[in-house]
């Protein structure tokens, strides 16, 4: 298949109607609405990718000896479509989601998806379903794109056959309270990922481990937990579902550095770009719980955020653990915290100029 493929186009015999559609916009919380269509795509080994359809959304048919079901060859992505001022609609760095996406394949020992293709078909159901993107403040459409491998049998081996697919949820905020602190816990008892592994990855199975903590971290009445490198225990890498930066008194920023562990985040990077446009130092280093714990109670540490996709940049207000508390700062929104946040989400709605032309309108 080349790779701007011709999707076949199998409408909705039934879509939504517009009243329903409208009332489910108004208030879809994070990922429990969907849209009418997915994507589809099939790839069979010896023919490779083939059969792309944008079809009705349903339900997937899988034998009960597909690979995926037994050894987790799952890997997903997850980005938004943005209605712009105009009444258009645009994505968000694309291609980024693209490459991480061939990378998870890559070390899931899959088949990789060629990046074109993924863009594709992310516009294309983006296009199919453009009328969900929300206009509400906040809101948008994120877009799930995953792959699993269906192959029917048990040997242990790369699958031979996969099933790509994306899915659209139009979405509000992932928080319930919306876009203010969070409180993190520090778990001590899980780690996510170790040096070798597959923490770099967007597998399915890097968050089935994450569940535990985040149990825990849900019992201790925080809002989500934070993890510690797997070897010494000692240096804070990400969040379940995010990336975390620490802001200092003397205005600099400092983030995990990607060495295999934590997920190469598309925000974390563009946050990165958008600091060093602002005149702002960001170094890409490790910082120690420790050091967070004294440099917090010092007043050298003055805020601390955790972002991604979903959560957007979302402040830190409060971080405890088995024998920790530390409040960040005032325990509210700091001041580079918030214009960080101002400047991306500006330029993901169309609110600002797009200097390193981030955008992908919707054609
Ligand atoms: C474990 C983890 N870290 C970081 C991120 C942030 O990545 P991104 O900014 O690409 O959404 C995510 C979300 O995808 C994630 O699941």
């Amino acid at each position: 298949m080349n790779e701007t493929p011709t999707f076949d186009r199998i409408p909705h015999s039934a879509p939504t109607a517009p009243a329903r559609r409208a009332e489910l916009l108004a208030d879809p919380g994070f990922g429990r609405v969907f849209t009418d269509h997915m994507v589809t795509i099939r790839y069979t080994e010896g023919r490779g990718w083939h059969t792309p359809r944008i079809e009705p959304r349903a339900a997937i048919t899988l034998d009960p000896a597909s690979m995926v079901l037994h050894y987790a060859q799952e890997i997903f992505e997850g980005l938004k479509a943005y209605r712009m001022p105009d009444g258009g609609a645009a994505l968000f760095r694309p291609d980024l989601n693209a490459r991480r996406f061939r990378r998870s394949a890559e070390r899931l020992a899959m088949a990789p998806l060629p990046e074109a293709l993924f863009v594709e078909s992310v516009q294309a159901l983006v296009h199919a379903d453009r009328d969900w993107i929300p206009d509400t403040d906040g809101g948008s459409l994120y877009l799930r794109p995953f792959m699993v491998a269906t192959e029917v049998a048990l040997g242990v081996k790369p699958a031979a056959d996969y099933l790509y697919c994306v899915i659209a949820s139009p979405v509000g905020s992932y928080f319930k309270g919306g876009s203010g602190p969070v409180s993190i816990w520090v778990s001590e008892t899980y780690t996510r990922a170790a040096t070798g592994g597959t923490g770099e990855a967007k597998c399915g199975g890097n968050y089935a481990a994450s569940l535990c903590a985040q149990a825990e971290a849900y019992r201790e009445g925080c809002d989500q937990v934070v993890f510690l490198d797997a070897a010494e225990r000692r240096w804070v890498e990400e969040l379940g579902g995010m990336n975390v930066f620490f802001v200092f008194a003397d205005g600099s920023l400092q983030t995990p550095p990607l060495t295999g562990t934590i997920l190469p985040g598309v925000t974390r990077a563009s946050l990165i770009t958008l600091a060093r446009d602002m005149g702002l130092v960001v170094r890409e280093e490790r910082y120690g719980i420790d050091q967070w714990q004294a440099d917090a109670a010092s007043g050298q540490l003055t805020e601390a955020f955790a972002c991604g996709t979903a959560a957007v940049v979302t402040p830190i207000g409060r971080v405890r653990g088995q024998n920790r508390d530390i409040t960040v700062g005032h325990g509210e929104t700091g001041a580079t915290t918030k214009r960080l946040r101002d400047a991306l989400v500006d330029i993901q709605r169309g609110h600002a100029a797009d200097p390193h032309g981030w955008r992908v309108p919707l054609v």
